[in-house]
C-alpha cells in the first residue's frame, strides 16, 4: 500500500455525496432500519406512559435535541452561494498560484456576512459586511476572508475581543441587536482612535449595502506573491462586482429591515436562481516588497490604512461568477470553516499584527463552533486537491486511513511523498527575514497616524454621501446614553474635518470642540466615493 493511497478527505474535483443522508424510498433509523411509524410513540396501553424502551421516539428527540450549533461568535448571519473563478493569467509573472493563470477555472463558495448582529438578526442593518470565498483550487484551499470595507477598527488582534465586545449588544440590555448605536462601541472607537477611519465607513454608505451583489469586496491586509523564482511582490486584493457598488438610503434600510428582515439572503437567492448570475472582479494593487514594507509613505502592514487607487491602480486577474445556491443552508453555510492561513502555493502572508492573530483564531473557534479537529471532512470544506495529511482520529473522524505508518519518513507505507515528487507546486514559507531587534509590545511610529486617512475618505465623498454621513453620525450619537461619550467622539470628528463635526454636533445639540492636532494634509481619492468608482469594464 502505497502512502499516496491514503486519502483522508477526498479526491481530487471530486464533489461531495451531499444526497448520502436520503437514499431509498422508505422512511429509516439513522441506521437504515425501515420504519413503519413515526408519528405514535410505544406505550403502555393506548392511555398509558410512554415506554423507555421506544428506540425511534429516543433517537428521533435526543437528535432534534442537539440540532443546534453555536453560531459564530462574529459574522454569526450570512447568506452565500457557489460558483467558479476564472484566471486572466495577469498575475502570472507574479505568482505561480495556478488559479490565477489564464483560463483556469476553480470551483468556489462564497459567503457574506454582517459582522454584529446574531444569526437570526436583520440584513439591512448599519454594519461592515463580510466576504470570505473558498476556492477549492487543484493545489489545495485558498480563503480569501475579507470585508467589504478596505480597513478595519484595529491594527492588533490582541484587542479584537475587545473591539468585538464593545460592538455586540450590552451586556445588561442585550440592545441593540445589530447596530452600531450604542454607548460601547462610541466609547470604543474614541478611546482607541485607530477605530475612526473604520467607523467613518460604517456611517458612509458603505455601511448599509443595496444587494451582495453590489458590494466591493478587500482582503484588507496586504499579502504576498511568490514567482517562479522565488521573487515577491505586495499586494492588496479587491473584489469590484459588475454591477457597481450601491447602497441603501438609511429611511429606506430601516423600512426594508421591519417588511423583510431576509432582504439581503433573499436577493441573493432569488438572483441566481433567475439566473442573473452576481460576478465581481477580483484585482490587486501592487507594491515592492522592500524592507520598509511601506508604499508612498502608507504603512503597508497597517490594517486602518488603504492606499489610494490613484496611487496604486488595481489590476484585474480574474473573475468570479455566483451560479448556484446551496442545496442546504446548514450544511453548507452554516458548517463552512475559512481560514486566512488557507494559502496555495504562490501566495503567502505578511507581518501585519491583525493578520497574524487571525492566522490563530479561525481554527481555534471552529474546533469548538464545528465540534473538534475533523471540520475540514465536512462536504464543504473539503479540498478538492488530494489530501494526505497524517492527521488522524478525534471526534467525528470520518475517513478510514490506512496503513500504520502517519509519520514521514517511514519505511512501512511507500515512504516519503513530499521528498519523492518534486518541490513544484507545494507550499513554501517565503524566507523573509524577521526582525533582529528586541521582542517589544509597541507598535512602530507609523501606526500612531489615526485620522488622516479618516480625512482622505471624507473629503472623497460628493456631497450628497457627505450629507448621509452626517446624517449617520447624528442618528447613532443620538442613541447613546452618555454625553461624554458624545463629546469625546466629536473631538475625534473634529480631528478629522471641523465641518463634519460642527453639523454633527449641530444635530445632537452639543457645542462642537476645535481639533487637538493639526489637519492632514491629503488629497482626495475619488476612486473611493461610490458616484467615481471604477467598475470593470462590461
Ligand atoms: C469570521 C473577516 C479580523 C476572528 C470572519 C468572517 C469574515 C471575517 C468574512 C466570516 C467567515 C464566514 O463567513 O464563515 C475578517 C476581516 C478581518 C477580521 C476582514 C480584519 C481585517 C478578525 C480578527 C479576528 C477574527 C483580528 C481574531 C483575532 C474571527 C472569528 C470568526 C471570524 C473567530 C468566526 C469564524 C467561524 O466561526 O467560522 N471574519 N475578520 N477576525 N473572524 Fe474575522
Amino acid at each position: 500500500r502505497g502512502a499516496e493511497t491514503v486519502t483522508a478527505t477526498g479526491a481530487a474535483t471530486e464533489a461531495p455525496d451531499r444526497a448520502r443522508a436520503q437514499q431509498g424510498a422508505h422512511l429509516t433509523t439513522s441506521t437504515g432500519t425501515r420504519l413503519r411509524d413515526t408519528d405514535h410513540s410505544l406505550k403502555a396501553g393506548s392511555r398509558g406512559p410512554t415506554l423507555l424502551q421506544d428506540h425511534h421516539l429516543r433517537e428521533k428527540i435526543t437528535h432534534f435535541d442537539h440540532e443546534r450549533i453555536p453560531e459564530r461568535v462574529v459574522h454569526a448571519r450570512g447568506a452565500a452561494a457557489h460558483g467558479y473563478f476564472e484566471g486572466y493569467g495577469t498575475a502570472s509573472e507574479l505568482t505561480v498560484a495556478k488559479f490565477l493563470q489564464e483560463g483556469v477555472r476553480t470551483p468556489v463558495f462564497t459567503r457574506f456576512s454582517t459582522v454584529l448582529g446574531s444569526r437570526g438578526s436583520a440584513d439591512t442593518v448599519r454594519d461592515t459586511r463580510g466576504f470570505a470565498t473558498k476556492f477549492y483550487t487543484d493545489e489545495g484551499t485558498f480563503d480569501l476572508v475579507g470585508n467589504n470595507m478596505p480597513v478595519f477598527f484595529i491594527q492588533d488582534g490582541i484587542k479584537f475581543p475587545d473591539v468585538i465586545h464593545a460592538g455586540k449588544p450590552h451586556p445588561d440590555r442585550e440592545i441593540p441587536q445589530a447596530q452600531s448605536a450604542h454607548d460601547t462601541f462610541w466609547d470604543f472607537v474614541s478611546l482607541h482612535t485607530e477605530g475612526q477611519h473604520h467607523a467613518l465607513w460604517n456611517m458612509s454608505d458603505r455601511g448599509i449595502p443595496r444587494s451582495y451583489r453590489m458590494m466591493e469586496g478587500f482582503g484588507v491586509h496586504t499579502f504576498r506573491l511568490v514567482d517562479a523564482e522565488g521573487g515577491t511582490t505586495l499586494v492588496k486584493f479587491h473584489w469590484k462586482p459588475v454591477l457597481g457598488v450601491h447602497s441603501l438610503d438609511w429611511e429606506e434600510a430601516q423600512f426594508i429591515n421591519g417588511v423583510d428582515p431576509d432582504f439581503h439572503r433573499r436577493d441573493l437567492y432569488d438572483a441566481i436562481e433567475a439566473g442573473a448570475y452576481p460576478q465581481w472582479e477580483l484585482g490587486i494593487q501592487v507594491f515592492p516588497d522592500n524592507e520598509e514594507q511601506q508604499f508612498e509613505g502608507i504603512d503597508l502592514l497597517d490594517p486602518t490604512k488603504l492606499v489610494p487607487e490613484e496611487l496604486a491602480p488595481v489590476q484585474a486577474i480574474g473573475r468570479l461568477t455566483l451560479d448556484a445556491n446551496p442545496k442546504n443552508f446548514f450544511a453548507e453555510v452554516e458548517q463552512v470553516a475559512f481560514h486566512p492561513g488557507h494559502l496555495p502555493p504562490g501566495i503567502d502572508v505578511t507581518n501585519d499584527p491583525l493578520l497574524q492573530a487571525r492566522l490563530f483564531s479561525y481554527i481555534d473557534t471552529q474546533l469548538s463552533r464545528l465540534g473538534g479537529p475533523n471540520f475540514n471532512q465536512i462536504p464543504i470544506n473539503r479540498p478538492h486537491a488530494p489530501v494526505n495529511d497524517m492527521l488522524r482520529d478525534g471526534f467525528h473522524q470520518h475517513a478510514d486511513h490506512e496503513g500504520v505508518a502517519p509519520y514521514k519518513p517511514n519505511s512501512l507505507d511507500g515512504g516519503c511523498p513530499f521528498m519523492a515528487g518534486t518541490m513544484e507546486a507545494t507550499f513554501a514559507d517565503v524566507p523573509v527575514r524577521v526582525s533582529e531587534s528586541t521582542k517589544v509590545r509597541e507598535n512602530p511610529a507609523s501606526f500612531d497616524d489615526h485620522f488622516s486617512q479618516a480625512r482622505l475618505f471624507w473629503l472623497s465623498m460628493s456631497p450628497v454621501e457627505k450629507e448621509h454621513i452626517i446624517r449617520a453620525y447624528t442618528f447613532e450619537l443620538g442613541k447613546c446614553y452618555e454625553d461624554a461619550i458624545k463629546q469625546r467622539q466629536l473631538q475625534c470628528l473634529a480631528n478629522i474635518d471641523p465641518v463634519l463635526c460642527q453639523e454633527v454636533a449641530t444635530g445632537l445639540g452639543l457645542p462642537a470642540p476645535e481639533p487637538t492636532e493639526p489637519l492632514a494634509d491629503v488629497a482626495p481619492s475619488p476612486a473611493l466615493s461610490q458616484l467615481n468608482g471604477t467598475w470593470p469594464a462590461d
